[in-house]
């Protein structure tokens, strides 16, 4: 499917993409200090002919930066380091946003920088999962977070704002909040992490509000058509158990998101093989309810990112034009991080490089920017 629509032109707030395809954010740790690199920018730049790149997760406070050698926003350093990296992807001809990932209570305290503290809304420990330390050399259990006072989680709003105009500052095109996989701003969301009984939590609405606020406060900042917001509902990576209310939760937090503003919402599919039919209604409603461009990411293909991209596509067996397509965009993982020439290879209909998870996350070239593209 050389020509798919997957290749069509995308018009995104202020941007014009050649295309429908988004790099997902993805965490790759090469960034010692908290400060990005020229590799980074040589990474960055190699997958500039996506329609739009999502960096991996920055944290907006030195209270957010859970994980060994993530990247920072909030310092002159840091929008200096970023410099480098979005000029290298607008000379290769490319669009970035910057992921705004405030790591909460999934951070080991040897990790955060001087003066960080490991914060969440509520003292609710992570039971099994470890984390990586660079000074013990291994994986370490992670001591359980301290609750915020209310002062700390205005403090947080203020944070991702700052960040977010140092991500103009740096050059970035825009900013998308991770409000997905069990981070700070999921943290409030769910009633497992969210045990506080003030303004910040006790309902659907009061858990929801400080995804709610921080996206309101960072579109004023910034311009709604520079921000989107990623999500996973039904998600349950980092200890976030599946609970009742989640299909309300993010038809609430769909529909407040786009009277916010918001340029684009970022979805993780549940459950791209099989997806059982409650989530798909969910995935339909929150469209529905989103007045902005609607993005699906998550075990895609090339061939499963056009049926979603095609108005009645989509479900097996099911072919009906009147139906919107379920997707504007779609956002490519793992396929990008192995690919740098992901477009081409789709375009081609080539085979693509497998990913090397054991470099993920290790320091270095090896794994990051040494993926062979086609003519390589
Ligand atoms: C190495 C790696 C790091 C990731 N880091 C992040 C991250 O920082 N922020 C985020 O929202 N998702 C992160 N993810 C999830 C991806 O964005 C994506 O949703 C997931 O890989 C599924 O999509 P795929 O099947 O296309 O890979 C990461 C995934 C991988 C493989």
């Amino acid at each position: 499917m050389p020509d798919s629509i997957l290749f069509d032109r995308f018009r995104l707030g202020r941007l014009e993409l050649p295309n429908r395809a988004v790099m997902s954010p993805m965490t790759r740790s090469r960034a010692s200090g908290s400060i990005p690199n020229a590799l980074m920018a040589e990474y960055y730049a190699q997958r500039a002919s996506a329609g739009l790149i999502v960096t991996e997760g920055v944290s907006p406070s030195p209270n957010g930066l859970g994980y060994a050698r993530i990247p920072g926003l909030w310092s002159d350093e840091q929008v200096e380091g970023w410099r480098l990296v979005t000029e290298a992807v607008h000379e290769a001809g490319g669009r970035i946003f910057a992921q705004l990932m405030h790591t909460g209570r999934v951070a080991h305290p040897a990790n955060l920088p001087e003066g960080g503290r490991v914060l969440a809304p509520a003292a609710v420990a992570l039971e099994e999962t470890r984390m990586w330390v660079d000074e013990a050399g291994g994986t370490l259990p992670i001591p359980v977070a301290d609750r915020m006072e209310p002062a700390e989680v205005e403090a947080a709003i203020s944070e991702y704002v700052h960040a977010a105009q140092n991500a103009l500052e740096a050059g970035f095109d825009g900013v998308e909040l991770h409000g997905a996989n069990g981070y700070l701003i999921e943290q409030f969301i769910h009633p497992h992490t969210n045990r506080r009984m003030d303004a910040w939590g006790g309902s659907v609405a009061t858990r929801c509000r400080f995804a709610i606020e921080t996206a309101e406060r960072v579109a004023a900042a910034i311009g709604g058509d520079r921000l989107g917001m990623r999500l996973s509902p039904y998600g349950v990576f980092n200890e976030m158990p599946l609970h009742d209310e989640i299909d309300i939760t993010y038809a609430h937090l769909a529909r407040q998101l786009g009277e916010a503003g918001l340029v684009y919402l970022h979805v993780i599919d549940p459950s791209p093989q099989g997806t059982p039919q409650a989530r798909e209604d969910l995935k339909a409603s929150m469209r529905d309810e989103f007045a902005g461009a609607f993005v699906l990411a998550g075990g895609y293909d090339h061939e499963r990112a056009a049926a979603v991209l095609t108005p009645g596509g989509g479900d097996a067996g099911v072919d009906d034009e009147t139906r919107p397509a379920k997707a504007d965009l779609v956002a490519f993982g793992r396929p990008f991080l192995a690919n740098p020439d992901l477009l081409e290879r789709f375009r081609r209909g080539a085979d693509l490089n497998e990913p090397r998870p054991e470099l993920f996350y290790s320091p270095g070239a090896e794994g990051y920017t040494d993926y062979p593209t086609l003519d390589a």
